[in-house]
């Protein structure tokens, strides 16, 4: 699989078999992984891998709080700014839409919508989860650094035939996660990743999403006509 494909198959999948991800492949990737690039290689990602019965019981201890209509944990950072303003704004709505549009959910629905988002707690029916966490005392740049090993685990998994999808709704139940792998105080939560094979049986198939054109977001500077 070439870089390109890799990048393009990627997207966030939302529906997994049960089949089990080789522990290899989750370790050949890790490994190369580690090669994302980081300012001053300061590598400041950690993550935890769960499978297996820590991955179940963590499902089941986040679908108990679900149905317990338990609150989230308290953010330990800010997901988006409470005003998101345009161009991101009308870009989360289209993705809103067309997310729960597929589903077949209309937009003034929020109880359909609170249910089909909470496959998030069952890892979409991942058998293969990792847990990002990077140091409370690291700044912006070292959370771009996290993002871009994220990235190159997600590409990697591709050549392994896998699928993912990331997720910060995890964060809003870091004690739980917490509970499950223990990390040190220092660390905070990121987000989750569902990993897997893709379940392509899932009807309807999810639609891809969309992207800003390329003059919406990069300007070449330059002295071509
Ligand atoms: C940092 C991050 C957090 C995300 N959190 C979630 C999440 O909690 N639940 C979810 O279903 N998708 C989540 N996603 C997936 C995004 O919705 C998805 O990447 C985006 O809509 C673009 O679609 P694509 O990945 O299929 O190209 C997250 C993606 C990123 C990069």
């Amino acid at each position: 699989m070439d870089v390109y494909e890799a990048v393009t198959s990627r997207r966030a999948v939302r529906g997994f078999t049960d089949r089990q991800v080789p522990r290899e492949s989750l370790e050949r990737t890790l490994s190369a992984a580690a090669w994302a690039p980081s300012a001053s290689n300061l590598q400041p990602w950690n993550a935890y891998v769960l499978t297996g019965g820590p991955l179940a019981e963590l499902k089941k201890r986040a679908g108990e709080r679900v149905a317990a209509g338990d609150p989230w944990d308290e953010p330990e950072y800010e997901q988006y700014p409470p005003a998101l303003k345009s161009p991101y704004h009308d870009r989360r709505s289209a993705f809103g839409e067309q997310r729960y549009g597929a589903l077949g959910i209309p937009r003034e629905d929020l109880e359909a919508r609170q249910r089909a988002a909470s496959a998030n707690w069952d890892c979409f029916g991942a058998p293969a989860a990792l847990f990002c966490y990077i140091d409370r005392d690291l700044g912006p740049a070292q959370w771009s650094d996290v993002g871009m090993y994220l990235q190159t685990v997600m590409l990697l998994l591709r050549a392994e035939g896998l699928h993912s999808c990331t997720q910060m709704a995890w964060a809003k139940y870091h004690r739980t996660v917490a509970e499950v792998v223990s990390p040190p105080a220092e660390l905070l939560l990121f987000c989750g990743m569902s990993i897997g094979f893709e379940d392509t049986t899932t009807t309807p198939p999810a639609p891809r999403t969309g992207r800003a054109p390329l003059t919406e977001t990069v300007t070449f500077v330059d002295d071509l006509e």
